[in-house]
């Protein structure tokens, strides 16, 4: 579902992703983790071509992607209807209700009509717990709430990959528990999926293999039981210390 090859990418002087190459195949959950400034975000952005690139390739739900492609072409259309991406913040938007906000990429993207994506809306927001609340505003709900409803606009596009980069991070520990639920059920139901999280239950309990990612490079990559508890590089040994002494 997504190969890396060889991506570089700096902002100025700094080397941001060195050389990166992964390959992630369809229904795997990644967690990815690592020291904060490793290059984690950097990578998503990366992947959803937020950002451009200085070289390498990526393949990304059977879209090419190459440094500096024109933003109206045909291929980046097709990966912003593949690919989609929850952020910390959960950036809905504040004059629209729940279901507008899930039903406005659908219909203007992809030309569904009004009634199909109102019912595919109420679908996704049972889903995600959420299904009385289509008629409010997100100031209405709670941060663990937005988020949910981010997670179900994400998959309102029908995409074949989400990316997440810290999901939880601005939440207390009873919303991130509702979120991780709804991306614990996704993981279950055989999404592809890239998660930006310090969440260690969820690198243990949910992914398929964690990434550790540090000045720019994989420095390990594997199953949760061998990088979490075996880790062989020293910032990984670092991170996963740190995170367990919390
Ligand atoms: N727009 C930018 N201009 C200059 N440098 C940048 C820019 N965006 C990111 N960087 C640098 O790239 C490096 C990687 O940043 P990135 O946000 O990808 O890290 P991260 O692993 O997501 O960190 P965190 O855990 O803190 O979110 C950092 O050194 C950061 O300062
Ligand atoms: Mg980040």
């Amino acid at each position: 579902m997504i190969s890396v090859r060889k991506l570089c990418k700096s902002h100025g002087d700094v080397a941001v992703l060195v050389d990166v190459t992964a390959d992630v195949a369809r229904g795997e959950t990644i967690a990815i983790v690592g020291p904060s400034g490793g290059g984690k975000s950097t990578l998503l952005r990366c992947l959803n071509y937020l950002e451009t690139f200085d070289a390498g390739e990526i393949a990304i739900a059977d879209v090419v992607l190459r440094p500096n492609m024109p933003s109206g072409g045909l291929a980046l259309q097709q990966l912003r209807t593949r690919v989609g991406m929850v952020f910390q913040q959960w950036n809905l938007f504040p004059h629209l209700t729940v279901a507008q906000n899930i039903t406005l990429a659908p219909r203007i993207v992809r030309g569904v009509a009004p009634a199909v994506a109102d019912a595919k809306a109420q679908e996704l927001l049972a889903r995600v717990g959420l299904e009385q609340r289509a008629g409010a505003y997100p100031h209405q709900l709670s941060g663990g709430q937005q988020q949910r409803v981010a997670i179900a606009r994400a998959l309102a596009q029908e995409p074949d990959v989400i990316l997440f980069d810290e999901p939880t991070s601005a939440l207390d520990p009873e919303m991130t528990d509702e979120v991780m639920g709804v991306i614990r059920d996704l993981a279950t139901g055989g999404m592809t999926m890239l998660v930006v999280t310090h969440e260690m239950a969820f690198a243990e309990g949910i992914a398929s293999r964690v990434w550790v990612i540090d000045k720019g490079t994989i420095a390990e990559d594997g199953p949760p039981a061998k990088v979490i508890d075996d880790p062989q590089s020293a910032v990984a040994r670092e991170y996963f210390r740190r995170r367990k002494a919390r």
